[in-house]
């Protein structure tokens, strides 16, 4: 009973995760030290006493351990820098709408001017917000931009496609600068297309 409690749990925490974008290795991790807090501590509680009250003591440990572990990850160093590296060289935009819209959709990760939101300082959200900017900027850095590197070619085509911004960055309400309408994503491949270096042909 308390262990299908606890898989429905996990399974509720892990679509969630999925949904907002936790990177995979932060999901098993939690899990992992969940589960295996669970067992510790139980395994202390039972031989503590209290027979016959098995089902709460599970439940007490499981809940110890969920909020042993959001304490300890805070102690995570991962995550904790938001650094922002000096701006190189951007592309020369065709006009400053283009920019605009490029950092209203964009530069949350593909940028060194990334603006983290208050809930960045709180692990596991932490370790989400760095693995989107370190692959982010690793893939097309827009303040690094260098006219050599085909990646930088495909940013219409991620825009068109629907492909980016990721649909787990604006899920559930969060960064609604980002969701662009229709016309405004018009007006920003239009700028791109006039843009050199970001498109393809
Ligand atoms: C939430 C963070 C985030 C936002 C916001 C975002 N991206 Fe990305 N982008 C990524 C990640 C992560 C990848 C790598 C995904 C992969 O390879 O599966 C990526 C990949 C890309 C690539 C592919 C580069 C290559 O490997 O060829 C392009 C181009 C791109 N993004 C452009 C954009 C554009 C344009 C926007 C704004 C409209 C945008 N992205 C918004 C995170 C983001």
């Amino acid at each position: 009973m308390s262990s299908s409690l606890f898989a429905l749990a996990a399974l509720v925490w892990l679509a969630f995760s999925i949904l907002v974008g936790m990177p995979p290795w932060a999901i098993v991790v939690l899990v992992a030290a969940v589960a295996g807090g669970t067992w510790g501590i139980n395994r202390i509680a039972n031989r503590a006493g209290s027979p016959g009250r098995r089902q709460a003591a599970l439940l007490a440990s499981s809940f110890a351990a969920v909020v042993s572990v959001f304490g300890l990850i805070q102690l995570v160093p991962y995550g904790k820098s938001h650094s922002n590296p000096p701006v190189l060289a951007e592309p020369a935009w065709a006009t400053p709408e283009t920019r605009e819209l490029m950092v209203r959709a964009c530069f949350g990760c593909h940028s060194n001017e990334v603006v983290y939101p208050s809930y960045a300082d709180i692990a596991p959200i932490s370790w989400m917000v760095a693995s989107h900017v370190s692959e982010g900027r690793s893939k097309v850095n827009y303040s690094e931009f260098d006219p050599g590197r085909r990646a930088f070619k495909g940013t219409v085509a991620a825009i068109r496609s629907g492909w980016m911004p990721p649909g787990y960055y604006t899920r559930f309400g969060r960064h609604p600068e980002a969701r662009l309408t229709d016309a405004e994503i018009a007006t920003l491949i239009e700028g791109l297309r006039a843009t050199p270096g970001l498109s393809r042909g």
